[in-house]
């Protein structure tokens, strides 16, 4: 299946990813997770990418439409993937379904992640996220065995830049402006599909793989 996962900062959609990508045997492609992977690398991506991040406004689409057309032409793409992240858009929407369209393919499903604003910060600010591997967790929802270090990984746990209060702000404004108008460019192509994504983690995820099975 191809998909793409889209809600405000915040909404579990890295966390949502994993699982479903997994379930459904695609990979999760994240841009936020290529962007910072760029920017631990010190690359000319990473640090032209680094100034946008931290301020939460939107990577400019020249940058990152390359880098997601070079990740879509890979061979573990080929028969599915699911976009976390990307597009964020009208712009970069358009330019997804002609790449598509360049392969003989399109979206099947597009899956919105619900979570009411007041329960996206609190998510945000106790979010904790390992430097080596990029896995998250939450300080009060999913808290780590040791404080400051990954579960999974053992590396060392730090608050990503742009969730400090003021900026996670600016992010859910611009999620307003630029991405929220998708919602309507998918539901008018009626592949897009709405679920809640409060609760736990595990429901929340029983509830896609429910949503998508219709356009499998
Ligand atoms: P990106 O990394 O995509 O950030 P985002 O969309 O703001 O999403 P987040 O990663 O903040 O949240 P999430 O929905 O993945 O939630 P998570 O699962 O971590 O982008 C970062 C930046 O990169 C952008 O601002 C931009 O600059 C740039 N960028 C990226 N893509 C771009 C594009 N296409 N164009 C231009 N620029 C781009 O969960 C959050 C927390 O909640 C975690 O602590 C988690 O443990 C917890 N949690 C998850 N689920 C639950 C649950 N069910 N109950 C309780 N807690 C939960
Ligand atoms: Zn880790």
């Amino acid at each position: 299946m191809r998909i793409v996962l889209v809600g405000p900062p915040g909404a579990g959609k890295g966390t949502q990813a994993q699982f479903i990508a997994t379930n459904l045997s695609i990979p999760a492609i994240s841009t936020g997770d290529l962007f910072r992977s760029n920017v631990g690398q010190g690359t000319p991506l990473g640090l032209e990418a680094k100034k946008y991040m931290d301020a939460g406004n939107l990577v400019p689409d020249e940058v990152t439409i390359g880098m997601v057309r070079d990740r879509l032409a890979q061979p573990d793409a080929a028969d599915g993937f699911l976009l976390d992240g990307f597009p964020r858009n009208t712009a970069q929407a358009k330019v997804l379904d002609e790449i598509l369209a360049g392969h003989g393919t399109q979206l099947d499903a597009v899956l919105e992640l619900e979570v009411p604003s007041k329960e996206i910060i609190q998510r945000l600010s106790g979010r904790r996220q390992c430097r080596a591997n990029g896995h998250v967790c939450h300080i009060v929802f999913d808290p780590p065995k040791t404080e400051g270090v990954c579960d999974e990984c053992g590396s060392e746990l730090y608050q990503r830049e742009d969730d400090r209060e003021e900026t996670v702000k600016h992010r859910l404004d611009v999620y307003k402006e630029q991405t929220e108008p998708l919602i309507g460019y998918y539901s008018e192509k009626a592949i897009l599909v709405v679920i809640d994504a409060t609760g736990r983690v595990g429901d929340v995820t029983e509830r896609a793989m429910t949503a998508l099975k219709p356009f499998a």
